[in-house]
C-alpha cells in the first residue's frame, strides 16, 4: 500500500465546495506535487490526511493508519506545514517550538538548532512581531525538527524571499535523497519542477490528472515551428503523413509536436524541404499546467492528446 493513501475522499461543504472522490497515493521515497487553482481542495485534502477533519466518505491514510482514528499517532510521526500558519500570541519562537515538541511527544532526532541556523531565524523573537516570512520559517522548523519520514507541505515557500525559497528547495532535495516521502502543494511551478517526481492536479474538488513529471518535461521538448521557403515545400512536408497541430499553406508555416518514435520520420521529411527557419519551443511545465488552470478541456502537447 502507498505510504500516503487517499481513497475516494469526499467532504462536501455545500455549493460545490469541498473534495469529491479524490484518490491518489504517494509511494515511499516519492515526492508528489499537488497542484490546483485557489479553492480546489489541496489544503482540505491535507487536513484530512492529518486527521484535523474527518471525511464524509472515503478515507485518508498514512502508513496504513486511518487519519481520523489514528490522528495522534499521525501528528507524532508526520511533519505538517499548514497552508495558513496560525501562531499563538505571547510566545517566542523558541517557546512555540517547545510547545509543538511537547504536543507531539516525539522522541525522534531534534534538528531544531540546525534548521534555525539554516533558515536564519531568530527563535527569541516574539511570534506576534514576526513577519509573514519569519512565521513561515518557524513553521518549516517545527515541521522538520523531529526528522519525520513523511511530510505534508502546504505551499511551504509562500511568503519566503527568493533566497530562502532557493534554500528551501536545496533542503528538500537533500531530504528526498534521505528517502523522505513528501506531498507538496504549491503554486510555484519552478519549485514543482525542481522537486516533484509526479504531479496530481485537482480542480473544483476533483482530481483531474496525475502525471510523471519526467513525462511532461520530456514530451514538451519536441515541439517545433517550421517556416518553409515555398508553398510546395510546405505541401511536400504535409504529404509526408506527419500531422502538424497547426498549419497554414498561405504563410508556409506549421507547428508540430514530434513524439520520440517519429523523430527519424520527421528528420527525413525535413531533409527534402527547403526551410526558412526551424524553431524548437522551450515549452515549460508552467505552460502545460496552465491548460488545466484555464478551462481548456482538450489539448495536445508533445504529440499526446490530453482530455
Ligand atoms: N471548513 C470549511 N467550511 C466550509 N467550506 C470550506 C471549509 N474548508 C474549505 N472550504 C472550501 O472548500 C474549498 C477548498 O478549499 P481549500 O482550502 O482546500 O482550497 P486550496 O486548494 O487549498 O486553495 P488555495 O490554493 O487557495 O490554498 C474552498 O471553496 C473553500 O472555501
Ligand atoms: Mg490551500
Amino acid at each position: 500500500m502507498s505510504t500516503i493513501n487517499v481513497e475516494k475522499l469526499t467532504k462536501d461543504y455545500g455549493h460545490g465546495r469541498g473534495v469529491f472522490y479524490v484518490s491518489f497515493g504517494v509511494e515511499k521515497g516519492e515526492t508528489l506535487g499537488f497542484l490546483g487553482p485557489n479553492g480546489a481542495g489541496k489544503s482540505t485534502t491535507m487536513r484530512h490526511l492529518m486527521g484535523f477533519s474527518s471525511p464524509q466518505s472515503g478515507k485518508a491514510e498514512i502508513n496504513g493508519l486511518d487519519s481520523t482514528a489514528k490522528h495522534h499517532e499521525i501528528l507524532k510521526s508526520v511533519g505538517y506545514l499548514p497552508g495558513e500558519v496560525a501562531l499563538p500570541d505571547g510566545l517566542t519562537g523558541r517557546q512555540f517550538i517547545k510547545m509543538m515538541r511537547d504536543m507531539r511527544r516525539s522522541e525522534k532526532n531534534d534538528r531544531t538548532d540546525e534548521l534555525l541556523e539554516r533558515f536564519r531565524l531568530d527563535p527569541d523573537c516574539g511570534v506576534k512581531r514576526m513577519s509573514i516570512g519569519e512565521k513561515r520559517k518557524l513553521a518549516v522548523v517545527t515541521a522538520f525538527m523531529s526528522d519525520p519520514d513523511i511530510l505534508l507541505l502546504d505551499e511551504p515557500t509562500s511568503g519566503l524571499d527568493p533566497v530562502m525559497q532557493e534554500e528551501f528547495i536545496s533542503f528538500i532535495r537533500e531530504e528526498k535523497q534521505r528517502g523522505k516521502t513528501i506531498l507538496l502543494s504549491s503554486h510555484i511551478f519552478s519549485e514543482v519542477e525542481a522537486l516533484c517526481d509526479r504531479i496530481a492536479i485537482i480542480k473544483e474538488g476533483r482530481l483531474i490528472s496525475t502525471v510523471a513529471a519526467a513525462d511532461v518535461k520530456h514530451g514538451l521538448k519536441n515541439r517545433f515551428t517550421i517556416e518553409f521557403e515555398t508553398q510546395s515545400d510546405y505541401e511536400r512536408f504535409i504529404g509526408s503523413g506527419l500531422c502538424p497541430e497547426q498549419g497554414d499553406k498561405s504563410v508556409k508555416k506549421c507547428i508540430i509536436s514530434v513524439p520520440d518514435k517519429d523523430t527519424n520520420r520527421f528528420l527525413a521529411a525535413l531533409s527534402v524541404c527547403r526551410l526558412k527557419s526551424l524553431t524548437e519551443h522551450s515549452v515549460t511545465l508552467e505552460e502545460y499546467f496552465m491548460h488545466f488552470y484555464r478551462n481548456e478541456k482538450r489539448f495536445k502537447v508533445g504529440g499526446v492528446q490530453y482530455a
